[in-house]
């Protein structure tokens, strides 16, 4: 057991436990720049001297602004960003070009934190592309979208329906995972989403399946709610072509809501049907 009062050095069993329990409590990425001792002694409390009439709080000086490129920091110029993701993403020919300008691209800080650049899984020749909102600790660690729990779902929807991995291409919006799973930020999206729209130009679909709210928010231009936007077909401009686009509910959410796995089910068939009416 750690203590702040014991002097010895923790045991490495008392520190392998403490990591363990921090990765169970879903820590599992350290992003400050130098180690913070949480068993110290806290400093003793400075004296509360009352302010001076010049010294109100709104005169205090503001915490000091993160570093432009810390992780989870809002770029300092996030239009150049998207204007050098756009260029980057626009000059890529193909798939593999596409995927070696983000490896190159330094405009998007989730990079730092991430371990993998997850582009993409599945067949780039396939008639539907699936796209999530960003990678987890799974995909991070093997580079690969939709391999977590939500991945073995997924496996099981498209099964459902007769589809595998190889009848369907997956992306996402975000493709490095923000620290902690947390929801990437607008300034994050805005600086992927160039590359998002050309990976869905040169895999050029003829269906295009947005999974969750986030993923549908980004790519279906709309602000309604993913639970009465589900399941309708909406047109979706690839920059070649229109095709048919849907979105449907999130694995992630329907494993946390196993019930609504009716709702998906309808939304399969949907997938299905325009499958056989689409021409290959
Ligand atoms: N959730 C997503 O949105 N994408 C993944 O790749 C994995 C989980």
């Amino acid at each position: 057991m750690l203590t702040g009062s014991d002097p010895s050095p923790p045991s490495a069993e008392a520190l392998a436990a403490l990591l363990e329990w921090y990765r169970d409590a879903g820590v599992d990425l350290a992003i400050d720049e130098f180690a913070i001792d949480r068993f110290a002694a806290p400093p003793p409390a400075a004296p509360v001297a009352a302010p001076s009439p010049v010294e109100t709080p709104i005169h205090r000086a503001a915490p000091p602004a993160l570093a432009p490129t810390a992780p989870g920091a809002v770029p300092a110029n996030p239009a150049a960003e998207v204007e050098a993701a756009r260029v980057a993403a626009a000059s890529a020919e193909t798939l593999d070009a596409l995927r070696e300008a983000l490896a190159r691209f330094e405009g998007c800080s989730l990079r730092l934190t991430a371990r993998s650049l997850v582009f993409a899984g599945g067949n780039p020749t396939a008639r539907i592309m699936l796209v999530g909102e960003a990678p987890g600790r799974e995909e991070d660690l093997q580079g690969v979208p939709f391999v977590g729990r939500s991945g073995q779902l997924l496996d099981r929807m498209l099964a459902a329906i007769g589809l595998a991995r190889q009848d369907v291409y997956i992306a996402n919006v975000v493709p490095w995972r923000p620290p902690g799973n947390r929801t990437p930020t607008p300034e994050e999206t805005a600086i992927c989403r160039p590359f998002i729209r050309r990976q869905i130009e040169l895999v050029d679909p003829d269906v295009l399946i947005c999974l969750g709210g986030a993923a549908a928010k980004e790519l279906l231009d709309t602000r309604e709610g993913i639970l009465r936007l589900r399941g309708q077909w909406l047109a979706y401009d690839t920059g070649k072509r229109q095709i048919r686009a849907m979105a449907t509910l999130h694995p992630a959410y329907l494993l946390r809501q196993p019930l609504q796995k009716r709702l998906v089910w309808r939304d399969l068939l949907a997938l299905k049907a325009a499958l056989s009416q689409e021409p290959h």
